[in-house]
């Protein structure tokens, strides 16, 4: 085989009239002027090789013969492109190769889809033929900066001394929130091992045998709904430290943050993240991740109306709930269709209605006016500024149900008056979650984190009589509306941590049963201690400008949690099934 001497990425005028072999795939050829004209890539780039038939004819009819993604090898000599064929776009763009010899590695069928960026090709047949896909450019870039960012984040964090100690996959179950992926065992016929859904746990026990500083970039497992930014295996960088306060974990991973930014996007942050209670964040945005690259912030409207004749309005209020609105600016454009359309998207989210006011700079209109008494509406346009052209959307509702669909609605005016711009970055960190969220699968009280999280310090007299008002030491970081990380303190005192169980309805019995390692661990001289993991791909799908973090996972599954290259999962043989001692219970339809 002729070994390569250079990558299709390499090669520039410093190397005219040198003989190089160079090894890739065939893409685009072209016959122009009695000569052929290919561009052989590898994942360095592209390089343009040129077969001359005066030259040698030999190999001119076998270059003629070549197909797009055949694998080849040839030798040749580097030229000068001619000067109306360079391309300074290209690496490789001032030369071209002449062909000396070719030897085809191996010929490629017609490949189902052409492999090409600019082409749009079906998810599906993307995802069966994903080695195909991964040959595409945008795809491979993905992958490169996957991996520079592995290396970049086990710099750093070997540079602050943490310890890199894999945990185990095949595990007691993790209370992250999610279903678990099980696995039988087929020793204990009947037990399951479970794949973590983080290595929380073991983290914590890691503390607890003084470790001090741990990091791993660790697969997790979850079986849960699938989103764009949701895959069923997906990758944390999991970290935990001994002896220290939310800041201490909050500057080492924002510290980490800034070193990818520096590295990878030439972006260097020079202030400290801003920082939102999850009070604040849900007030002014309507969600813990809000996207701050554009304002439009949520302003409660409540005390504007507290004397309002209008029904709606004094109802809502009556029930203690909200009237809260989104001010947008050169809304001259907004027609009553785009209206509607708002109005039918809240709707969807389950709002009884949207009410609008335009002002003029004179007078509001639009169809809730009428039930304003004058003084309202001068009131309304004095105590929001309202500005000439200026809409006004309100929502008036149960609370937290009408700022969460605000700010729904925020992204929604945001998207379509494409006030998001894409190279921005905006982090920032959202601290003092309540301990509980109101599951309304299950109808009852979880932990919002996980259940090892710690409360504030002046929350803790109201474990016992106001749990849903207890705050966490728990914080997330959310970049450009992603949440990227999150974290905790721990709760590091068995006293401390059974009170909490109580709070969140786990049985004594129940407590002991799963967790029963690590409450007696606590027992035995438990340091405090925090911790964070960041979304690994979710990280790399921002860094990368990516829509979705299937273009930045190598081998992801589809939404329905479908491996389609090998489709996976697949239906294990009758010997296994006895072997694990598992009996398949068929769906009635299918009897
Ligand atoms: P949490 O559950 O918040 O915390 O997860 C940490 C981060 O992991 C990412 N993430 C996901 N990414 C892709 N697909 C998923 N299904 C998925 N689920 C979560 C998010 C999230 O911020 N043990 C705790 C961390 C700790 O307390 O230290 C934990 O796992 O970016």
């Amino acid at each position: 085989m002729l070994k390569r001497t250079n990558t299709c990425g390499e090669l520039n005028s410093n190397y005219i009239d040198e003989i190089v072999r160079l090894n890739g795939w065939v893409k685009k050829s072209r016959n122009l002027g009695g000569l052929i004209f290919i561009d052989l890539k590898d994942r360095y780039g592209f390089t343009q090789l040129v077969f001359d038939p005066n030259k040698n004819k030999e190999i001119y009819n076998a270059a003629k013969s070549l197909r797009m993604e055949d694998v080849i090898a040839i030798e040749g000599c580097v030229k000068s492109r001619p000067t109306e064929m360079k391309n300074q776009d290209m690496k490789t763009g001032e030369i071209e190769i002449e062909i000396k010899q070719l030897e085809i590695l191996n010929q490629a069928e017609t490949t189902p889809f052409e492999i090409d960026n600019t082409i749009e090709i079906h998810e599906e047949t993307k995802l069966k033929y994903r080695y195909l896909d991964l040959r595409r450019e945008s795809l491979q870039k993905n992958i490169l900066l996957r991996s520079k960012l592995y290396k970049i984040v086990r710099d750093f964090l070997v540079e602050n001394d943490f310890v890199e100690i894999e945990t185990p996959y095949l595990m007691r179950s993790t209370p992250e929130g999610a279903r678990d992926f099980l696995v039988p065992s087929r020793n204990y016929k009947g037990s399951f091992y479970a794949l973590p859904q983080s290595p929380q746990t073991y983290k914590q026990i890691l503390m607890i045998a003084g470790f001090d500083k741990y990091f791993q970039i660790v697969k997790c497992f979850r079986d849960e709904d699938l989103r764009r930014d949701r895959q069923p295996e997906f990758t944390q960088i999991d970290m935990e430290m001994s002896f220290v306060e939310e800041e201490d974990v909050m500057n080492v991973a924002e510290n980490l943050v800034k070193k990818i930014y520096s590295k990878l996007s030439n972006i260097n942050i020079d202030y400290s993240f801003p920082v939102l209670s999850f009070e604040e964040a849900f007030s002014l945005y309507g969600t813990d991740k809000p996207d701050t690259r554009f304002d439009l912030k949520i302003k409660d409207l409540s005390n504007l109306f507290s004397d309002s004749g209008f029904n709606l309005f004094t109802n809502v209020l009556k029930n203690e709930g909200i009237i809260a609105g989104i001010q947008i600016d050169n809304a001259q454009d907004f027609s009553r269709k785009k209206i509607d359309n708002f109005t039918d998207y809240v709707k969807s989210l389950g709002a009884s209605g949207l009410l609008w006011f335009k002002y003029n700079g004179e007078m509001l209109s639009g169809p809730a006016v009428k039930f304003l008494h004058k003084n309202e509406q001068d009131n309304l346009i004095k105590e929001i500024n309202f500005k000439n052209n200026q809409l006004l959307f309100i929502i008036a509702g149960e609370k937290e149900n009408s700022l969460s669909i605000l700010g729904n609605l925020r992204l929604k005016i945001a998207d379509q008056l494409n006030l998001i711009n894409e190279k921005d970055f905006n982090p920032l960190w959202v601290i003092k979650f309540p301990m509980l969220e109101f599951d309304e699968n299950e109808q009852r009280y979880i932990a919002r984190h996980h259940p090892f999280t710690s409360p504030l310090e002046e929350d803790m007299i109201l474990l016992q009589e106001n749990p849903e008002a207890v705050r966490a030491k728990a914080y997330d970081l959310v970049i450009n509306g992603n949440e990227i990380a999150g974290g905790s303190i721990r709760i590091h005192k068995r006293s401390l941590q059974k009170k909490v169980f109580n709070m969140l309805n786990i049985s004594d019995k129940e407590a002991e049963d799963k967790f029963g390692f690590l409450l007696q661990a606590l027992d035995y001289g438990a340091p405090p201690h925090g911790g964070i993991a960041f979304g690994f791909d979710r990280l790399v799908m921002i860094l990368a400008g990516a829509q979705s973090i299937r273009e930045v996972i190598a081998f992801p599954k589809t939404t329905s949690a479908l491996s389609l290259m090998d489709s996976a999962p697949s239906v294990a043989s009758e010997e296994q099934l006895i072997e694990l001692g598992l009996q398949i219970i068929k769906n009635s339809e299918e009897n």
